[in-house]
């Protein structure tokens, strides 16, 4: 008998080699998906994300699927890994730029309903790391706890909101969190009281590579009325001070507590700066705007410019807050 043919031999080079192999990865892994997630489970194959996204730039991901329970995310997981592929996770892009040649490998959403459920015991609010920011909010809000009335405008999920430690009005998430439930990528799941937690400003390391599940937040008793009047101040706030085109929120963490990143690119005379069709927006210095078609590219290509004039003008490097995930076209 024969020897299999290599595709080197028939004259494939090795990138197009490399090229079928994931492709013929991702085929199985699919149908793994299938045969061990439940009926109904929400699986595609090259799924733009763009529309995923606040920002509306980036390219698609190899594989999507929103798992409906959680031993279905620990399956998915467990087969991803076997397949030797990378798992990526996305909230609800409110803080992301893809870019424009998309993710590799699997991207994993807890938009399911299941994943977000939000209860009140007392002074405690459990939520699912699905739950929108806003409807935490405004449950809070209801059962008369303060605290969390920042997460009114913050156009994103708990799960994001843990994973950046994301806040606004001089609030951020971790100030009102009492435990956090997450899976590994083993599949384990793990409940953490919050000061085994180590978290950052908009960062909190340890959900970089494992995926947030719930979170127990504390509120403090108000009555609902002020709790009103203080979101709305917020809201207000936004409007006159926040862009209100398609962007990813701020895009550079703030150098220093004293020097904030949007009056810096103020003063460096860069607002209104456009390449392509993305523009660091004439309201907010600290925001990048899509006007339209722009693409991830347009968007890097702002966030460089404006990191090499805060360099050669005043030796700061600025780090960008938002998260840059996936690969060139
Ligand atoms: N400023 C300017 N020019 C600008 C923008 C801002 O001079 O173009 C000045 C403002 O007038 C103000 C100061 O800079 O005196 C700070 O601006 P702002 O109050 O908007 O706060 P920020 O530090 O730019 C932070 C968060 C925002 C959050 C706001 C409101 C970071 C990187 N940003 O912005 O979070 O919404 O406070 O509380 O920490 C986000 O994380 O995506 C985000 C938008």
């Amino acid at each position: 008998m024969n020897p299999p043919l290599r595709l080197a031999q028939i004259g494939l080079d090795p990138a197009s080699e490399a090229a079928l192999n994931h492709a013929e990865t991702l085929s199985n892994l699919f149908r793994d998906f299938e045969l061990l997630l439940p009926k109904g489970t929400f699986i595609r194959r090259d799924e733009p994300l763009a529309k995923r996204t606040t920002l509306r730039v980036g390219g698609p991901a190899d594989l999507y699927v929103e798992p409906s329970n959680e031993s279905s995310l620990a399956l998915i997981f467990e087969t991803t890994r076997l397949r030797g592929l990378p798992v990526a996770f996305l909230g609800r892009g409110s803080n992301l730029l893809i870019r424009d040649g998309g993710i590799r490998g699997v991207v994993i959403s807890l938009a399911h309903p299941h994943f977000s459920r939000i209860t009140i015991e007392g002074q405690l609010i459990t939520a699912d790391a699905g739950a929108r920011l806003k409807d935490i909010a405004h449950e809070a809000r209801k059962a008369g706890l303060s605290g969390l009335e920042f997460f009114e405008g913050i156009p994103g999920s708990l799960g994001g909101a843990l994973r950046m430690n994301a806040g606004a009005m001089n609030a951020w998430t971790f100030d009102a969190v009492e435990r956090l439930r997450f899976m590994d990528s083993t599949g384990e799941i793990h409940d953490l009281s919050v000061d085994k937690i180590p978290v950052e400003y908009r960062a909190c390391p340890l959900l970089r590579s494992r995926i947030a599940l719930s979170a127990t937040l504390r509120g403090t008793p108000d009555a609902s009325e002020a709790i009103q009047s203080r979101m709305k101040t917020y809201t207000d706030k936004r409007w006159t001070t926040q862009p209100k085109e398609s962007s990813a929120g701020c895009t550079f963490k703030n150098p220093l507590p004293t020097l904030p990143a949007g009056r810096l690119i103020d003063e460096l005379g860069l607002k209104g700066t456009r390449i392509g069709n993305a523009e660091i927006s004439t309201v907010h210095g600290n925001f990048l705007v899509n006007l339209g078609n722009a693409t991830s590219n347009d968007v890097l290509s702002l966030i460089s410019l404006v990191q090499q004039k805060a360099r050669s003008v005043h030796q700061i490097e600025l780090e960008t807050e938002v998260e840059i995930l996936g690969e060139d076209a």
